[in-house]
């Protein structure tokens, strides 16, 4: 392929990753975005290897090892494990910088000479912090969602002061790593940065306690974006580039806008141990019981949503994990039937990752104008005769508005308990990912279904 050939691509695949973006905005054009992120790949793919001059054999056997890898892990995991799998895909895209960034600096035909010579250098010190950063972080990050490290922010004492001293030690260090590096040398200062790098990286996500986890994983989005970015500079790739400089600032966007969501402050989060007053997570005391719950059973809970005319279903955790969006769906179509009024209200975080239920809602096709986001109803509660909870906990939960000692203090929750009657769907008593006890379940217009969420809305169905 010819090198006009192959930039023509690239702008394709730039336009089409573009329009990709613009589509996953949307859930009516959420698919039609995927289709072009796909094709702006497949592009990106055949015009980078078409242009590569090197052993092809090793490139398409990695190719092979790649993809498959790839393909067998997306079959297996569950959509509830997708936090995870995006945290261990970004560990990867770390450490491709940080491997590029060593192979560049030891590329015996590399030619750059002078100014160039320091640019270059620049761009591979750069390239392998932000890969560093990204790869040690993301690994965290997938042990804390994965449950095999504690979800609870470990706050070391003067860290920022430790998070401090080992910027203004990188930054020196760069200093040393340009200077040796044009006589020759440099790999020194360049493996205790790395080595720096990463323990930033622990550190950094350590800090950050549970409730917090989802801006983590968008903010090591954006980083993989911008160790991306370095990856072009230090390749030369135009196509690398941009790319990563568009991942890095949508990662930034969305991390702004969880934040914005869960009303915490961007920095605060990344300094870590925001809202973990006592450094280590929710207090027992916080997830004891709070009285009486009163319990009802599926057939009363037909009856108060036949008899009723605003219906409110909000979905949480629970419903991905019981797969009940199928039987919801077949529940809204009943009622909607009946002539009652059924809408979705969605919390910004609910689930386990951005538009978690959202996706599953759409899967089950429940038509997308009942579907309405936190702010655009949270007011509308008061005209609710039921709210059904489906299987969430921490977004509903009115302590993050009266309780400022909560971990999830100030995070804005949907109200339900505004409404004449609430009936959460849960199994038993267990809090959700925050750690804390919900006072919603202990209200007096307040009924629980106890029980699988699918199982019991089976149940319901039956009885409607
Ligand atoms: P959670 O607070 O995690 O609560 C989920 C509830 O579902 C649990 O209390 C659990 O209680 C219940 N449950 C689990 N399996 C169930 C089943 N099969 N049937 C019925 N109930 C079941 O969920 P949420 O309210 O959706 O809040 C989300 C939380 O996750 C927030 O704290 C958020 O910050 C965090 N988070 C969000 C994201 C994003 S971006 N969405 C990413 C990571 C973390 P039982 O065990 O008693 O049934």
């Amino acid at each position: 392929m010819s090198q006009g050939i192959i930039t023509a691509s690239y702008i394709g695949a730039s336009i089409l990753f573009i329009l990709a973006l613009g589509g996953l905005s949307n859930q009516e054009t959420a698919r039609r975005g995927n289709l072009y992120g796909m094709i702006g790949m497949a592009i990106a793919l055949v015009a980078t290897i078409s242009g590569v001059t090197g052993n092809m054999v090793f490139l398409l056997v990695a190719l092979l090892i790649g993809s498959s890898i790839g393909l067998i892990l997306a079959k297996r995991i569950a959509m509830t494990q997708m936090p995870e799998l995006v945290a261990s895909l970004h560990s990867l895209v770390g450490l491709a910088a940080v491997l590029v960034g060593y192979a560049s600096f030891m590329d015996p035909e590399s030619h750059f000479s002078g100014v160039e010579l320091t640019i270059h250098n620049v761009e591979i010190y750069l390239g392998v912090l932000i890969g560093a950063v990204t790869f040690s972080g993301s690994i965290i990050a997938f042990g804390k969602l994965s449950g095999k490290i504690g979800g609870n922010a470990m706050l070391l004492p003067a860290r920022h002061w430790l998070n401090l001293g080992l910027l203004i030690i990188s930054i020196w260090l760069c200093g040393s790593f340009v200077e040796e590096s044009a006589a020759g040398g440099g790999m020194m200062p360049l493996l205790i940065m790395t080595g720096i790098a990463l323990l930033f990286g622990i550190h950094m996500v350590m800090a950050i306690g549970g409730a917090d986890m989802p801006v983590v994983v968008s903010m090591l989005n954006s980083y993989s974006g911008w160790a991306a970015a370095a990856t072009g500079f230090m390749l030369s790739n135009d196509l690398l580039i941009v790319t990563g400089a568009l991942v890095g600032s949508s990662g930034a966007i969305l991390s702004y806008i969880m934040c914005r969501a869960m009303n915490r402050k961007f920095i605060a989060v990344i300094a870590g141990g925001f809202g973990t007053t006592t450094g280590g997570g929710a207090s027992s005391a916080s997830a004891e019981e709070q009285g009486e719950v009163v319990v009802l059973q599926a057939p009363e809970v037909a009856n108060l949503l036949a008899e009723s005319k605003e219906v409110m279903i909000i979905p949480g955790y629970g419903m991905a994990v019981a797969q009940a969006q199928h039987i919801v769906c077949e529940i809204t179509k009943t009622l909607r039937a009946k002539k009652i009024n059924v809408r979705f209200g969605i919390h910004p975080v609910a689930g386990r990752m951005p538009g978690h239920m959202n996706v599953l809602l759409a899967e089950a096709k429940v038509p997308y104008d009942i579907v309405y986001e936190m702010d655009e109803i949270n007011d509308d509660f008061p005209d609710i005769d039921v709210s059904i909870v489906i299987g969430a906990n921490d977004i509903v939960n009115p302590s993050a508005q009266t309780d400022p000692d909560s971990p999830i203090a100030g995070m804005p929750v949907m109200e339900p308990w505004k409404g004449k009657t609430t009936i959460v769907l849960k199994r038993g008593m267990a809090t959700g990912y925050a750690g804390v006890q919900n006072p919603l379940f202990f209200k007096e217009n307040t009924r629980m279904l106890f029980g699988d969420a699918r199982a019991s809305l089976d149940e319901v169905f039956k009885n409607l």
